[in-house]
């Protein structure tokens, strides 16, 4: 019998996912979820034909340059490969993968709950009610703002994006979009396509991002882009953390610019500026946009999807390098 692949996973994954793992490959799980740092990480690729990897984990160059001969895939459980330098890995004939589209709805939801948790002050009310502060209710006390029939721009109109505008529909919202290319009549379903950002950003009360992290999309939203935006703007980010500089967005808190804020990624995750903290009008999540327990079963089995694809010779479905 032909000698199975050995895969190299560096997180705990969903129980019926390291069962398929376990199944079909030698399987090296990382049962108590130790966090691999690049050293680690390297030395646990000794001797791996493949890794699957989350965005908790790094790949620069110089990791990609280090990895053992042995290792010909990255199959990552994860859609956004920007902790992968997929150029490094072309480079060494290494194919990488990712897992698109199962994560759409649980991301739209995760979209959905900053967008109202930020607008309708949910984290402030929640510290309050915790902290046994509540002690009395007038007509004047956390008003917030309403997010049915506001207009929202949507930055970034692919997978997850689409699905944020069905979800906005329900809320009775005028979608903008601002998108490399513009999308077909059919899908935009009277959305208003911008091809510039900074076309969108006076018309919108909310704006939400959903492109990738790319060299183009780093700090898009600066302070020029802030200046922009409508005065008591709602800004919500369940993309990453990198494609918004954070100084301007908390200088905008400050001043009122920006009303409120929905973040669930951040620069540096997970060590977060610690000045968020101390901003009262933001809505802090810990990057779950992906995580239900349904999203993680469908991550890992896309992911092994790719694996079987490539172990069995055939062009893997998610392939991105
Ligand atoms: C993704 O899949 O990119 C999510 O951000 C979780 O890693």
């Amino acid at each position: 019998m032909a000698k199975r692949p050995t895969v190299l996973v560096t997180r705990k994954l969903p129980e019926a996912v390291e069962a398929r793992l376990e199944r079909d490959y030698e399987a090296r799980l990382n049962p108590d979820d130790s966090e691999l740092d690049a050293e680690a990480l390297l030395r646990a690729a000794e001797g791996v034909d493949a890794i699957m990897p989350c965005h908790s984990e790094r790949f620069p160059a110089g990791v990609i340059e280090r990895l053992p001969e042995s290792v010909k895939i990255i199959a990552n459980f994860s859609v956004g490969t920007d902790h992968v330098d997929l150029a490094a890995a072309r480079a060494r004939g290494i194919v990488v993968t990712n897992t698109p589209e199962v994560l759409n709805d649980a991301t739209a939801e995760v979209t959905m709950l900053l967008m109202l948790g930020a607008a309708r002050r949910a984290s402030e009310g929640e510290r309050l009610v915790r902290a046994g502060g509540w002690r009395s209710w007038s007509p004047a006390f956390m008003v917030g703002t309403q997010v049915t029939g506001k207009t929202v721009g949507i930055v970034g109109m692919g997978r997850v994006g689409k699905v944020v505008a069905e979800r906005c529909r329900g809320f009775a919202m005028q979608i903008h979009y601002h998108n490399k290319v513009r999308l077909p009549a059919e899908v935009e379903q009277g959305a208003v396509y911008h091809p510039r950002l900074d076309d969108m950003l006076p018309h919108c009360d909310f704006i939400t991002m959903h492109c990738p992290n790319t060299p183009e999309t780093q700090g898009m939203i600066n302070e020029d882009s802030i200046a922009k935006m409508k005065d008591g703007v709602i800004f919500v980010n369940a993309a990453r953390g990198s494609i918004v500089d954070e100084d301007a967005l908390m200088a905008a808190l400050r001043s009122g610019k920006v009303k409120a804020a929905g973040l669930d990624v951040y620069r540096n995750e997970p060590f977060i500026d610690e000045r968020w903290s101390k901003i009262e009008t933001v809505f802090l999540l810990p990057h779950i946009g992906s995580a239900t327990a349904e999203t993680r079963d469908a991550m890992g089995f896309r992911a092994l999807d790719n694996l079987d694809a490539y172990f069995a010779g055939r062009e893997p479905g998610d392939r991105v390098a």
